[in-house]
């Protein structure tokens, strides 16, 4: 869907949507159509329950004296509540009105509110944005969809005072989208399409917008000494890759500041290898490389809108199978960092993973910080559900500065310990760890304690979000499938405290 911005002036054909408060009082577009319609949208009103409730809306087909084909009149609640979040969040509601737009345009009148939270550049820029996140839409294998389920709308037209303000604003929100979107898509591919190799070639396309993408293959990870991430690999005829990004929006060469980094963990297909996963639900790890998708999704947004900052993102990329050649429980691996570690568990891949993914971009890069990304537990999911991912952290600020972003943008972070009685669970009889704890309990926690074996006193965050990365539901500004929660978290932490202004 494209988004368009314009001076105000309603359409006398089509959709069109116009907002009402708290109360049900249409904004002055509304009140302007609702003179030339002969004052049935407030006769609508007040013949429905509908009393401008923030995201509620009703719709006025057809009225009559217009030849306007839907009137939609959306809520906008109480003016003091407007945010941009909350603009995203409508703009979200609004798409879901229009998706279904005949000819394939709508228009949507942004009015002045008084007393509002936000401006009214803000609140179109941001209404557009909440649109465009909700119409994305994974729908290339439905070769036999009929076509009234299809969306129609093509364009919405964003009508506001002084619209290029409007248009300014909307500028990176766009390319943010853009970030979202490419991650969505990598989630939501099969495993039989993105695989290691495939995935690498896809972060090779951020090479166009002027990312440095270096793509290491088994060879190389093996002369480094990545053992943990090649264990996990060894089992698939799909080979590992390691993909590296860099964007230095911050200038290169010897002055350059140190980079902030992301890591992510790519597992493009989790069976459990020969700690073999229950048939049931197993075709949810093709997301098990979500972590991966977000670096790389948060790396072209960061990209797209030419964020002034250094960044790199390291995703470690490999198929967790069972064959022949699969590692076994009880095997013992070493690490990158030299580090040995017992692998009880064939399915506790994803820190293995991240083992060597950690050391290497902490060893290579020296960042600032690191934040790693990862659908690493299940038991995240017993904890917070699905809708708060857990945060771990060495670093109280980084912390405080992750869940502070998280809820600016409703993607929520929730911090859950890590303490030293919790890292003795994973000591190893025969090396120096062992892949999971000692019991049942705090298990993302436990693996959060291995992560943390791998960073050094670099500050360091981990985001287990295997909870949140796909939605069997449709949220406000996502239908159900993949989320690419995180995109948005971490480019607003990016913006807040790491960019040059
Ligand atoms: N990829 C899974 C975690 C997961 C489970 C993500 C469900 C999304 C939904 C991870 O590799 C895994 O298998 N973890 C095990 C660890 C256990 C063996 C210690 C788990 O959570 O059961
Ligand atoms: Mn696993
Ligand atoms: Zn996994």
């Amino acid at each position: 869907m494209k988004i368009a911005f314009a001076k105000p002036g309603l359409p006398n054909t089509g959709t069109v949507v116009v907002t009402a408060t708290d109360g049900g009082h249409l904004t002055a577009s509304g009140q302007k159509l609702d003179r030339k319609a002969n004052g049935a949208l407030d006769r609508a009103i007040k013949a429905s329950r509908f009393k401008g409730e923030r995201g509620r809306s009703i719709n006025v087909v057809a009225p009559a004296g217009t030849r306007l084909d839907n009137v939609v009149i959306m809520g906008l609640g109480k003016p003091g509540d407007l945010t941009a979040q909350n603009a995203q969040e409508l703009g979200g509601s609004v798409y879901r009105q229009i998706e279904k737009a005949p000819g394939g345009a709508a228009a949507l009148a942004v009015d002045r509110v008084s007393g509002a939270g936000i401006g009214v550049a803000d609140m179109a820029a941001n209404l557009a944005h909440g649109a465009r996140l909700r119409s994305y839409r994974f729908d290339k294998y439905r070769t036999k969809e009929k076509k009234e389920d299809k969306p129609t709308i093509k364009t919405l037209n964003v009508q506001v005072e002084g619209p290029e303000r409007a248009r300014r604003i909307y500028g990176p929100l766009d390319k943010i989208a853009d970030g979202v979107f490419f991650t969505r898509d990598l989630v939501s591919e099969p495993a039989n399409v993105i695989y290691p190799e495939t995935l690498a070639r896809q972060a090779k396309t951020l090479e166009k917008l002027g990312v440095k993408v270096e793509v290491l293959g088994p060879a190389q990870m093996k002369r480094l000494g990545m053992g943990a991430l090649l264990g996990v690999a060894q089992g698939s005829a799909n080979p590992a890759r390691l993909v590296v990004l860099r964007w230095n929006g911050a200038g290169s060469g010897a002055r350059a500041p140190a980079p902030i980094a992301f890591v992510g963990k790519g597992v493009t297909f989790d069976t459990g290898g020969i700690s073999i996963k229950p048939a049931a639900n197993m075709e949810d790890m093709k997301w098990d490389m979500g972590g991966s998708g977000v670096v790389i999704g948060l790396v072209k947004a960061l990209a797209g809108r030419k964020a002034k900052v250094n960044a790199v993102g390291v995703v470690g990329l490999v198929e967790n199978m069972p064959s022949g050649t699969a590692q076994r429980p009880g095997d013992v691996v070493t690490s990158m960092s030299g580090q040995t570690i017992e692998v009880i568990n064939t399915d506790a891949e994803g820190r293995l993973v991240l083992a060597d993914a950690l050391h290497y971009c902490n060893t290579r890069f020296k960042p600032k910080f690191i934040v790693d990304l990862a659908t690493l537990t299940g038991a995240i999911i017993v904890s917070l559900g699905n809708e708060i991912a857990g945060l771990f952290s060495n670093n109280d600020t980084l912390a405080t500065r992750l869940t502070e972003a998280g809820d600016s943008v409703n993607e929520r972070v929730w911090r859950l310990p890590l303490a030293d009685f919790y890292d003795k669970q994973i000591n190893s009889d025969i090396a120096d760890m062992k892949n999971v704890g000692a019991g049942r309990g705090a298990g993302s926690i436990t693996a959060a304690q291995f992560l943390q074996r791998f960073v050094g006193n670099t500050p360091w965050a981990h985001l287990d979000i295997a909870g949140v990365t796909w939605s069997k539901k449709d949220l406000p500004l996502a239908a159900k499938g993949g989320t690419a929660f995180g995109v948005r978290l971490l480019n607003e932490l990016v913006a807040k405290h790491y960019e040059n202004k």
